[in-house]
């Protein structure tokens, strides 16, 4: 009797789950300080060649790392902040960070509540911080907080900072701030 198809791709399927076996797990590479017969060193690790810069060095400083020439985090984003990319802010605002800090940004929400290690940040008590160090913490993350520099240009991290600036405002204004026809808006409805 001839053995069924079957029974023949039984033993190759758990030798394909088998790690031992694994293509991927057995395939040649080098591990940090091993070393090398390929280059004439001897070394595996290579210094990178001259010239090279680090992702996300180039071009503007301001824009791509948000500091000024001494190095610091800048005061002021280096971008004009118009509703366009105050729209683009809290589009992605509500997409890559409200899930963790809440619509409001105030750390309420169903993910901070799960979060027992370290609470994702409370941003209205972060009124103080230049727009830098905001654009900073969103482009490298912070601590726990993983960077959102791959899931958003600089120009969108600029505007998210623009849109936690609007959120702030929303939670610490003063009557002086609104202006006087929204003023009297607002008087008109709550007679
Ligand atoms: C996966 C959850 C999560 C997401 C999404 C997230 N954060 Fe955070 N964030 C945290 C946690 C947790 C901390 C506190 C980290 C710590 O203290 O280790 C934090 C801290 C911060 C801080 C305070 C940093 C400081 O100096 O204390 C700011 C500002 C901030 N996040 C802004 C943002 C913005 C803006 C976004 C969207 C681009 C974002 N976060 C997305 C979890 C998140």
């Amino acid at each position: 009797m001839t053995p069924r198809p079957v029974a023949l791709l039984l033993p190759l399927a758990l030798l394909a789950g088998c790690p031992a076996y694994d293509p991927m797990q057995r395939q040649p590479k080098y591990k940090s300080y091993q070393s090398s017969e390929f280059h004439a060193d001897g070394l595996a690790m290579r210094t990178p060649p001259a010239g090279t810069v680090p992702y996300g060095s180039v071009g503007d400083p301001a824009l791509q790392q948000g500091v000024g020439e001494d190095g610091k985090p800048l005061a002021q984003a280096p971008v004009p902040l118009n509703p366009k990319l105050l729209a683009t802010g809290r589009k992605k605002f509500d997409i890559h960070c409200a899930v963790c800090h809440g619509m409001a940004g105030d750390g309420q929400s169903q993910v901070a509540l799960n979060m027992s290690l370290r609470r994702p940040a409370n941003l209205h008590l972060y009124r103080d911080v230049p727009d830098g160090y905001l654009f900073q913490v969103i482009s490298k993350g912070f601590g726990l907080m993983p960077s959102y520099a791959g899931e958003l240009t600089p120009e969108e991290r600029w505007g998210v900072v623009g849109y936690v600036r609007a959120l702030q405002l929303s939670q610490h204004a003063s009557a002086t701030q609104v202006p006087p026809e929204t003023m009297q808006k607002l008087q008109g409805d709550t007679r």
